[in-house]
């Protein structure tokens, strides 16, 4: 049994902007409402996107009528949000990250067991291009047994500052300064969903104390969580035996694409990719010690940017660390099972807004699971949060406790059911 969404949007800040025009074109969401506690941001979405408003997040978990909420509030926000809005019997969207704190994530999964509600975390490294790549070599068996991967979100907190300014107003340090590794799940999820199944079992981590921006960075006040840390790396101990390293820099000369993995290695291939260019090499059949090496930047890259990268390959690589490619789909991101309403809307990340709505929404109206559920998303949340811990402590080895899978008699929407628009 399908039910339409009444879906309450929590958060008119930055982000949030990019997804009113998703929700309200897809075929499951009956109505969108937007809620900001600075009225003026809920007003110029209302004006801007033809949507009404809903007074508070309170008025939107008390309303009968709305049966979702899209949690886009400030990172720390997410936890104990997600956790009223399931007590409340709401469906629930939430930007990254999960939560900051395990036991909130403990919760979010007790909550989610229970009630059978939809929880999916719009994770945008999910559907990145290089992901959905190594997802499909990886399922395809053509990497052999999983060695090594690493995995990184480069996000200078130059370019994070106005936006930290614009919700944190005179306190915007003491959120700034949040730690890298409370942030780490699209580097996370990069790798491991690129393994269904494979989860991360131990951390060893080592943290870069700012020197640069002590105004943020510190131990003595300037930010709430006294975090001295302004990157963050971490190795990590995979259940299938392989080691992933991932790390989280805030402080950082580098830009753009911001997530990205860099080496994905199995026993038989390997994939690699900088800036433009992505390869996959294999052991060659018929030249045997040689590697057969593929250029397979065409696939992965959005077609306008890849015609710079073989034309004028200078230009490329400035554009892209200047956002070229931010907005359009690359080829493996076929959008085929996208609802036909989606089609010219704007999207962003990679080209990986489309999907995550369209996951939400589908599971919320099915009552199945999305890919990025509460089971699979705590896999890419909790490791960075005991990362930290490891960090703090100098680089010990931490055991990352692991929330289990999914209930058997729950299943995930399929994310290449090309047929549902038929349906
Ligand atoms: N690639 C990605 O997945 C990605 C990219 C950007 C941002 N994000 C995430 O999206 C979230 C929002 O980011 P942003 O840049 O828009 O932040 P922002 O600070 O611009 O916006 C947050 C908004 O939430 C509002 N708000 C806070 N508490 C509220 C409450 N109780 N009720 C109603 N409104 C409330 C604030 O007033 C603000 O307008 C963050 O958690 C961020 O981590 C994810």
């Amino acid at each position: 049994m399908k039910t339409k969404l009444t879906i309450a949007m929590i958060g008119c800040g930055r982000f949030a902007d990019f997804f009113v025009p998703l929700f309200k074109a897809h075929p499951e969401v009956a109505k969108v409402y937007v809620c900001d506690i600075r009225g003026e941001r809920a007003e110029d979405y209302s004006k801007r996107h033809n949507v009404e408003i809903i007074e508070s997040f309170e008025t939107a978990l008390a309303s009968p009528e709305v049966n979702a909420v899209a949690i886009f509030t400030e990172r720390q926000k997410h936890g104990p949000m997600v956790i009223e809005a399931l007590k409340a019997g709401k469906h629930v969207y939430s930007a990254v990250p999960c939560s900051i704190s395990i036991d909130e994530i403990r919760e979010i999964e007790r909550l989610v067991r229970e009630t059978r509600l939809t929880y999916s975390m719009g994770e945008t490294g999910y559907y990145r291009a290089a992901t959905l790549f190594c997802r499909e070599k990886f399922a395809k068996g053509e990497f052999g047994n999983f060695v090594y991967a690493e995995a990184q979100y480069n996000h200078d907190i130059r370019n994070m500052e106005e936006s930290f300014k614009s919700s944190g107003g005179d306190r915007w340090r003491e959120y700034a300064g949040i730690p890298p590794m409370y942030y780490p799940t699209h580097s996370t999820s990069m790798i491991l969903s690129s393994m269904p199944g494979v989860y991360a079992t131990s951390v060893r981590a080592l943290g870069y104390v700012s020197t640069e921006r002590t105004d943020i960075y510190g131990t003595d006040g300037q930010n709430l969580y006294g975090n001295p840390f302004g990157n963050t790396a971490m190795l990590l101990t995979l259940s299938n035996g392989g080691i992933a390293r991932v790390s989280e820099n805030r402080n950082v000369g580098w830009k753009a694409p911001e997530t990205y993995i860099s080496q994905f290695y199995g026993t038989n291939a390997g994939y690699e990719f900088s800036v433009a260019k992505h390869y996959f090499a294999h052991w060659d059949s018929e030249r045997p010690g040689k590697v057969k090496m593929n250029d397979v930047t065409e696939r992965l890259t959005p077609p306008e940017v890849n015609k710079l990268v073989n034309t004028d390959f200078a230009r490329a690589i400035q554009e892209i660390a200047d956002g070229a490619g931010f907005f359009d789909f690359s080829p493996i991101q076929d959008g085929k099972r996208l609802p036909e309403s989606f089609r010219g809307l704007h999207n962003g990340h990679n080209g990986t807004h489309h999907y995550i709505i369209d996951d939400f929404c589908k599971a919320a109206a099915t009552g199945k699971l999305s890919p990025t559920n509460i089971w699979e998303v705590a896999r890419y949340n909790i490791p960075g949060l005991i990362a930290h811990q490891s960090a703090l402590q100098g680089g010990i080895v931490m055991d990352i406790p692991d929330l289990g899978v999914k209930p058997a008699d729950w299943d995930v929407i399929d994310p290449y059911d090309f047929e549902y628009n038929q349906k």
